[in-house]
């Protein structure tokens, strides 16, 4: 079941001026892996135990999605699964169209692992994801044989695949910055006869890559120029595994920045993924003078993890290098809240891929920060946040059934002037459903319009 439109079950949520934040702020797992941990075990032959599965819509999507398609997907206890995959290639024609709600991974990486099986599969998902541009990934499918029929040039939603019977190896450069895209096409090579070469000029989040090795996947990655060049075997043969799920960066973004900005705050986010393609944010914030604590550095599951000890702090206006974007490409709505209450010019670059997210992402910031007395210049591909190290607030904010929109404005509520009020809070359910609870159990002022 997808989540219904806003305008059907629009929950308002205010955030105002609150005291200091105290506490330990548990986010859930992280949403990339989760996602790829069902697919691919979805994929192998034999059991692959998950723990700290992120038990969010976008997450039981998928769920369903590999369900659907012939796996078992087991619920044992919170956060923890069992999937029994079909094994390569082995997808089972699915008796209905496949919802994925409002989540662009969860869709568009089965587009990949269904592209080079013999079946017919139809692709719908809410208003958010119906507008978002799946040509980006159903054209390079193409190459491996498989064709599709979609809605327009931009290939919305709905939209049927049609799996290629003999698909062959592909050599293929990724001209976007996706991560997304580049493992739909990772996940397709896996059942295509040869050897694919998938490259990218630009250092996207390794989750898939990481996770297909150790499913036991040929797979090679070299540096490529400032990005990079993937190999991988075709018919390979998959293994379940276990997998434990660290928490997702993204999710902490909220409560960290948060305790940055109200005066007051020491808080304790722990068990966070540390991947370098996902800290981009505490980069940027340690360089704009954040008191970030990173403690207890540690591998688990073979993902960098860390606690991060966060304190109020005086932040500082910094120029963000748009070579930075993709290990924070989810973070900038949150990343500007924050420069909102630096001193000084706080400029972002390299934003283009934020234009296609849930909403316009670079656009509904930009309406946040006006409706909330923020100063800013907004480019195709930019933004700058003048700070003043104070913010008016008091405005209503368009959320544009975007989780990451939504959270980062009540964020920004909680050290404003005047409340700040966000149109719709429903879609916060698809990454992070117990983000209001945890905010306010480290004090957070929540509270309905
Ligand atoms: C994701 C990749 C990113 C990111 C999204 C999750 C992933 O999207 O914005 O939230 O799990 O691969 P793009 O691949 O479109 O950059």
């Amino acid at each position: 079941m997808s989540a219904a439109p806003a305008s059907l079950a629009a929950r308002p949520l205010s955030a105002r001026k609150s005291g200091a934040l105290k506490g330990i702020a548990a986010v859930p797992g992280d949403k990339s892996i989760s996602q790829r941990a069902l697919i691919l075990g979805g994929m192998a032959l034999g059991e692959t135990r998950i723990s700290g599965l992120l038990e969010s819509e976008d997450v039981l999507n998928t769920a369903g999605a590999v369900r659907a398609l012939g796996a078992e997907a087991t619920r044992d206890g919170e956060g923890r699964w069992r999937v029994n995959g079909v094994g390569v290639g082995h997808w089972r024609q699915p008796a209905e169209v496949l919802d994925f709600g409002n989540s662009g991974t969860g869709s568009r990486l089965m587009m990949g692992a269904v592209a080079t099986t013999p079946i017919t599969a139809g692709f719908t998902g809410d208003a958010s994801l119906r507008s978002r541009p799946m040509a980006r990934v159903l054209d390079p499918l193409t190459r491996f044989g498989m064709r599709y029929e979609a809605q327009g040039p931009k290939a919305l939603m709905p939209l049927t695949v049609f799996g290629a019977a003999h698909a062959t190896a592909i050599d293929y450069r990724v001209p976007v910055a996706s991560a997304q895209v580049k493992s739909a096409l990772l996940l397709a090579a896996l059942n295509a006869q040869g050897t694919s070469r998938i490259s990218q000029d630009a250092l996207t989040r390794d989750h898939t890559e990481k996770m297909l090795a150790g499913f036991g996947a040929e797979i090679t990655v070299s540096a490529q120029g400032r990005g990079e060049a993937i190999t991988i075997l075709g018919k390979a043969a998959l293994k379940g595994m276990a997998i434990e799920v660290p928490r997702d960066p993204s999710s902490a973004a909220f409560p960290l920045v948060a305790a940055l900005i109200v005066p007051g705050s020491d808080i304790l986010i722990p068990a966070i993924l540390l991947n370098p393609r996902r800290t981009g944010l505490i980069e940027t914030l340690l360089e704009m003078g954040a008191r970030i604590e990173i403690q207890n550095r540690r591998i688990s599951g073979g993902e960098d993890v860390g606690d991060l000890r966060v304190r109020h702090s005086a932040l500082q206006g910094v120029t963000v290098p748009a070579a930075r974007a993709p290990s924070m490409i989810d973070e900038f709505p949150v990343l500007a809240v924050a420069a909102a209450f630096a001193e000084g010019e706080t400029v972002m670059q390299g934003l283009e891929e934020l234009r296609v997210k849930e909403s316009d992402r670079l656009s509904a910031i930009a309406r946040g920060l006006e409706a909330n007395g923020v100063a800013f210049t907004e480019t195709a591909d930019g933004l700058t946040v003048k700070g003043s190290g104070m913010v008016r607030g008091g405005g209503m904010v368009a959320t544009h059934m975007d989780h990451r929109i939504a959270m980062s404005f009540l964020t920004l509520g909680l050290a404003a002037q005047n409340p700040v009020t966000v149109d719709d809070t429903a879609m916060i359910a698809t990454s992070f459903p117990s983000y209001e609870h945890l905010m306010r159990d480290l004090g957070a002022e929540l509270e309905a319009p």
